[in-house]
């Protein structure tokens, strides 16, 4: 019988593994170490030499055999020609931005992207004599008007951080790259189990493998995975600042990747049910999820992802930031902490940034990541908390 097709699932239980070898561990061994040694100088020369193509056993900074595994089963879960491991999602967006810039360059950065995004272009890229201009997520094709001969890059994000705005990805990347310009993506929120950023005409995508990819909580982990246009270069952008993934982390990672699909299958689920609950509460004045049609941007998600993620927010009616606190510290089963994507329920309140605009929803946002525990231990926890806050103004 002809072999079908790996589809998503199987590449995550496949890809990552050593290869057939008999009474092999089911798993990548974790691998500790940096320094690698060779028999002749001759091996080490041409090892040294290579050291930028992925798979070459050089120097442990440069990848081992598991990161080479875990950087391939990436590669091959988002369409990728190249994946470079990061530190940290952080690491992995501000190294791609470093590649990028240059001084006198105008970069081009959606309003609603991840906070520490936005952090680092207005200290150490404005330090860097870029210039950076942040443009309105939902203006999809009109980005043109705004690119110039010196914009060096795009970077958006699909939904945006805290406001889950999803932008119109195809028509940003396709603006961008008619003129030249290099478009980055941060894909945190979808992992490729959602949405393939490459196949929609990105350049980079750039993502936090301490979230879903890893999905528990315990590994701190970056991404950028990018068409060969850019590969290479990125790769040795990565190695020339000296970043370096752990071996731990490699092996939390992996062992992460295979649950990948059933944990975003329930977190999407348990999210809808409860952000469909919420919206109905009388607290709540808006719901921004993006498979629901109140959410800025709802039709490119339903066109572009495959599905949600179990992150979004809700607007609550007006009401004191007091009475925001009562409500976040009556929940037991939502930790309050920053990140998401783990097997834990969480909530933090959140006071977006905007440079290109203004925020202008009436009342206070609330994000919640939705984990794996009883959908409905989770409802009747915000049932008893919600009464704290105020319903609709009469
Ligand atoms: C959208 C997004 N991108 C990137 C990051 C950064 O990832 P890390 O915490 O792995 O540095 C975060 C973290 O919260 C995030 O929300």
């Amino acid at each position: 019988m002809a072999k079908s097709a790996p589809g998503i699932a199987d590449q995550l239980v496949q890809s990552g593994r050593p290869d057939r070898i008999e009474g092999r561990h089911v798993n990548m061994p974790l691998e500790l170490g940096s320094t690698m040694v060779f028999d002749t100088l001759a091996a080490f020369e041409t090892a040294r030499d290579a050291r930028y193509t992925p798979g070459t056993l050089y120097y442990a900074r440069y990848g081992n055999a598991a990161t080479f595994q875990l950087e391939t089963a990436l590669a091959g879960l988002e369409g990728a020609d190249g994946v470079t491991l990061t530190s940290s999602g952080v690491a992995a967006i501000t190294l791609t931005l470093m590649h990028f810039v240059r001084p006198g360059a105008h970069l081009l950065v959606a309003d609603h992207v991840y906070g520490n995004t936005r952090a680092f272009c207005d200290t150490v890229l404005a330090r860097m004599g870029v210039e950076v201009e942040y443009f309105d997520p939902m203006c999809g094709a009109d980005i043109a008007a705004l690119l110039r001969d010196s914009t060096c890059a795009v970077m958006f994000e699909a939904p945006g951080s805290g406001t889950f705005e999803v932008p119109d990805i195809p028509a940003i990347a396709a603006a961008a790259r008619a003129a030249g310009v290099p478009s980055i993506l941060d894909g945190t929120w979808a992992t490729p189990i959602n949405c393939r950023p490459l196949s929609l005409g990105v350049d980079v995508v750039v993502a936090s493998l301490s979230k879903y990819l890893s999905g528990h909580s315990d590994c701190m982990m970056g991404m950028i995975a990018s068409t060969s246009d850019h590969a290479t270069g990125l790769r040795k952008t990565v190695m020339a600042v000296g970043d370096k993934t752990g071996g731990q982390e490699v092996f939390l990672a992996l062992r992460g990747l295979r649950t990948l699909k059933i944990r975003m299958e329930h977190v999407d689920r348990a999210g809808r049910e409860i952000a469909g609950w919420l919206g109905r509460q009388p607290q709540v004045r808006r719901l921004l999820h993006p498979a629901f049609a109140s959410c800025p941007g709802h039709d490119h998600w339903a066109r572009d992802f495959t599905g949600a993620a179990g992150l979004f927010a809700v607007v609550f009616h007006p009401c004191s930031d007091d009475q925001v606190r009562a409500f976040v510290d009556a929940l037991h089963h939502f930790g309050i902490g920053v990140s998401w994507g783990g097997y834990e329920s969480l909530v933090l309140p959140v006071k977006p940034q905007r440079s290109a605009g203004t925020w202008t929803e009436d009342g206070q946002l609330v994000r919640f990541n939705i984990g794996l525990e009883e959908t409905g231990t989770l409802i009747a926890d915000l049932a008893a908390a919600l009464p704290l806050l105020n319903t609709a103004p009469e």
